[in-house]
């Protein structure tokens, strides 16, 4: 018998063509704010189908600054799932507006628009969809309440690269879209985030407030190191060097892709045999998922031990991750700052309880999806025991 290898649940996918394109620019002397993060926002934008790409240090930071931007803070609402990572409700937070946070759909893990129209109000200035798992929410309802509210839509894309909605790309959905290029994501550049728009001067604001506030940027300025600043501004940018990666990244994006989605398909289609077992449609109306995952998501009632479960893969050398552990209104921070109780949001409580994200990213050989839906069979009939 040959040795298994350990499948982790996501590994970064980098090269020789990455160390070569890091090592030109460590051999140049621009390192920031210069041409291959250029490069990369527009290949980006091409990619997603979006008027302007902003590069960024990170998701997290491109969730912060469309709030930011658009001048969202104290005494303001912003409507997020509760569902989601903390990222997304940490924006709202760092502009001192308030989340308000919505329970999400049980056939997708999406925000519901439902709740969300309960919700919105006068003070509602924003709304964040996150497409879970990589599946577009249901964005025609959101940007209708949206729309009666005047609230801008941020969606949260951190795993959603090329996710389509109407055959539309997700970050072109909403008024701006955020990416994440986290290590494990569809594709990364270590750390670092990009955000999508077609409005030239949200991207402007974007661009602009991510870099301090300068009113002119280094390669506008007269005379060097000469500039104002007539904004608040952060530090939120990208350097030549992860851009570099991202470009390559991006290059590689079709193949990655499409191995996602075979990976998918192969490990649902094993896993089907197994009844008390759901399986996220990566399809719902005009959504088509970008397979950032397997969610194998156990009975409501409990009467699956999940730790048990993932203890048994993780033994077998499979590796497994949980999206999210919590409902974000239940992370301590939430409820001693809020005062949420377990069971305000049943729906998030039962995906952050209940379900097991399995891997379907390229690092999968041939053979891999069969090999994690033995042991994931083996495991619930354990289990079942
Ligand atoms: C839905 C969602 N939003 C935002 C983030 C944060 O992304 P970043 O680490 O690039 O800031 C994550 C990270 O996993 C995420 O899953």
């Amino acid at each position: 018998m040959t040795e298994q290898t350990n499948i982790p649940f996501g590994r970064p996918m980098l090269g020789q063509e990455e160390i070569e394109a890091v090592t030109n620019v460590l051999s140049g002397t621009q390192l920031v704010h210069g041409p291959v993060a250029k490069a990369f926002e527009e290949a980006f934008a091409k990619r997603v189908g979006a008027a302007r790409a902003v590069s960024l240090s990170s998701c997290t930071a491109g969730l912060h600054l469309s709030l930011f931007v658009n001048d969202i803070g104290a005494g303001d609402e912003v409507i997020v799932p509760a569902m989601t990572h903390v990222a997304t409700a940490h924006a709202v937070e760092f502009c001192g507006a308030t989340p308000v946070f919505v329970d999400v759909e049980p056939d997708t893990g999406n925000i519901d628009p439902v709740a969300v129209e309960a919700a919105a109000g006068e003070r509602t200035k924003a709304i964040m969809p996150v497409h879970y798992l990589g599946l577009p929410c249901d964005m025609d309802a959101i940007n209708e309440i949206a729309k009666k509210h005047h609230a801008l839509v941020v969606e949260d894309c951190a795993l959603a690269v090329d996710a389509t909605y109407d055959g539309r790309k997700a970050g072109t959905l909403g008024d701006v879209g955020c990416f994440s290029f986290y290590p494990v994501k569809h594709m990364t550049t270590l750390e670092g985030g990009m955000v999508t728009s077609n409005n030239e001067d949200l991207a402007d604001a974007i661009a602009k407030r991510k870099a301090f506030g300068y009113d002119r940027m280094l390669g506008e300025r007269k005379v060097p190191g000469v500039y104002d600043v007539d904004e608040l501004g952060y530090n939120y940018r990208m350097n030549e060097a992860q851009a570099a990666v991202g470009l390559v990244q991006l290059a590689k994006l079709d193949a990655f892709q499409k191995a996602r989605a075979e990976n998918f398909e192969t490990l649902r289609a094993e896993l089907s045999e197994l009844d008390e077992i759901t399986v996220f449609e990566p399809r719902k109306g005009k959504a088509v998922s970008s397979h950032y995952c397997l969610n194998a998501v156990l009975p409501r009632d409990g009467s699956l031990d999940r730790a048990e479960i993932i203890e048994k893969l993780n033994g077998r050398g499979i590796g497994t991750s949980v999206h999210y552990p919590r409902p974000v209104p239940e992370m301590r921070y939430y409820t001693e700052r809020y005062g949420f109780k377990a069971g305000q949001f049943p729906l998030a409580a039962w995906l952050a309880e209940q379900t097991i994200s399995l891997p379907v990213g390229p690092h999968l050989k041939p053979g891999d999806p069969e090999r994690i839906a033995s042991a994931f069979k083996d495991a619930i009939g354990d289990a079942r025991a």
